[in-house]
């Protein structure tokens, strides 16, 4: 497997232009299904898990092709529901084809989508709002099947803000004739951004980004050119290469509204940040400050996918750092790697306490999970000396060539 070989104690300093958003591009490509023309996404990331989804929606009969940076989808070519075993436990995103499928189809089957690194990432919710629905699902040897036949429109309640059972539910639910609502909806921007994608081809949604969503069904959905949001995670990582080495970097195509938790964060650690309407612009002290405590929630909160990140930052600050991840059971993989760069980190369940130290050194490390790949690059970044991060198609899935953004921006960081 591929790795990054990197030579610690550069700067990072210049500007860079940020991609458009994975976990935007995702629900919006198994939506794609849903209009009877195709969907064409421009600027879109060409991403490990952007490939993946192709893969699915090929499977399904929606072939897609590149159009230099964009992607046109011909979702209307959709000709049956069944996911195929290997691809759907393999990619976990195909757990949003179900919603967009059954809407479309009303029949739908795939493979338990599996667990990951971070968690065992349950689909109960996603389930129970579409039995809720009238959906009929039985499993049968790891295998779901879902009739929709009687599907109607429903209120549905979740019992935690999921992100992907918001979206799923919203996809089922745009051909369908009624109203429905979810109430205690996730409200994290990319569902917003699902919410725009899906009206520009004529649907009605309303209410994403708030805790109350209302969908209300229509008869087809036409085509659509659209522009899906920049990545606000990818965002905070790049201000955290800047922030970890001292330096400063500016970012365009970028949304500061989208991650005020982690801004926040960043200025109590001693950053000075400049926010532009699609702009940011940070410059970071000679050494970062703790941010004493930080706790991953649900958006408007502090993001999970930044919490690996902010745990490289701690490692080097200036005094201790609590950082709790109450999003994920299992997020803080990367504490023994960092712990072999001279870290000092101890964790309790899913409690993480930090007492920074002067300086890392560069070790053989891997990456276990995307966003904690990337916190491992970041801590090398600031490192003394040479460290190789092992397992960078992880990387792959969520930041497009990573390594050659950070060599723009000063970092000596080399694919091996
Ligand atoms: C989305 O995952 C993102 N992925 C994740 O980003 C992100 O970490 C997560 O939202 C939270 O923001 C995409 O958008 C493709 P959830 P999702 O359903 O939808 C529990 C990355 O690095 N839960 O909001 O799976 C679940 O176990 C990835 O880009 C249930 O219990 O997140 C977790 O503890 C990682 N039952 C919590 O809710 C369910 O049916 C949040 O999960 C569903 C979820």
């Amino acid at each position: 497997m591929a790795g990054f070989r990197i030579c610690g104690g550069e700067k990072i300093e210049g500007t860079l232009r940020v991609d458009t958003a994975k976990n935007a591009v995702l629900p919006i490509l198994a939506a794609s299904v849903l209009p009877q023309e195709d969907t064409v996404l421009t600027d879109c990331p060409r991403l490990g898990d952007v490939e993946c989804m192709r893969g699915i929606l090929r499977m399904l009969g929606c072939e897609s092709c590149w159009e230099g940076d964009a992607l046109r989808i011909c979702g209307g070519a959709l000709s049956q529901g069944e996911m195929p075993e290997e691809l759907s436990k393999r990619v976990r995103s195909s757990i949003f084809l179900l919603g967009p499928v059954l809407g479309r189809l009303r029949m739908a089957t795939m493979a338990y989508p599996g667990g990951c690194e971070i968690g065992l990432r349950p689909i109960d919710l996603h389930l129970s709002a579409l039995k809720r629905m009238g959906v009929r699902i039985s499993e049968e040897g790891g295998m779901l099947r879902c009739d929709g036949r009687d599907m109607h429109a429903a209120d549905i309640h979740l019992d935690y803000p999921s992100v992907g059972a918001t979206e799923n539910i919203i996809m089922a639910a745009a051909l369908l004739p009624g109203r429905t609502t979810i109430s205690n909806a996730a409200r994290e921007p990319e569902i917003e951004d699902l919410q725009r994608y899906i009206n520009a081809m004529g649907g009605h949604v309303q209410g994403a980004g708030s805790p109350l969503i209302v969908i209300e069904g229509v008869s087809r959905l036409h085509g659509v050119t659209y522009q899906p949001m920049p990545d606000r995670i990818a965002t905070g990582t790049y201000l955290c290469a800047a922030a970890i080495t001292g330096g400063q970097i500016e970012l365009t195509n970028a949304r500061p509204r989208d991650l005020t938790a982690v801004l926040d964060k960043l200025r109590a650690m001693g950053c000075v940040i400049a926010e532009g309407e699609q702009a940011l612009y940070l410059s970071a002290p000679e050494r970062l400050q703790s941010f004493d405590a930080l706790q991953t929630q649900p958006h408007p909160g502090f993001p999970t996918d930044m919490q690996s990140q902010m745990l490289a930052l701690a490692c080097v600050c200036r005094g201790a750092s609590v950082i709790e991840e109450k999003v994920f059971e299992n997020r803080f993989a990367i504490a023994g790697d960092l712990c072999r760069m001279g870290a000092n980190i101890r964790v309790t369940g899913r409690a993480a306490l930090i007492q920074g130290v002067e300086r890392l050194h560069g070790a053989h490390v891997a990456a276990h999970d995307l966003r904690g790949g990337a916190a491992l690059v970041l801590a090398a970044l600031a490192a003394s000396g040479e460290t190789l991060v092992e397992d960078v198609h992880l990387i792959d899935r969520g930041y497009e060539r990573m390594e050659e953004k950070l060599t723009a921006l000063g970092a000596k960081i080399a694919r091996v």
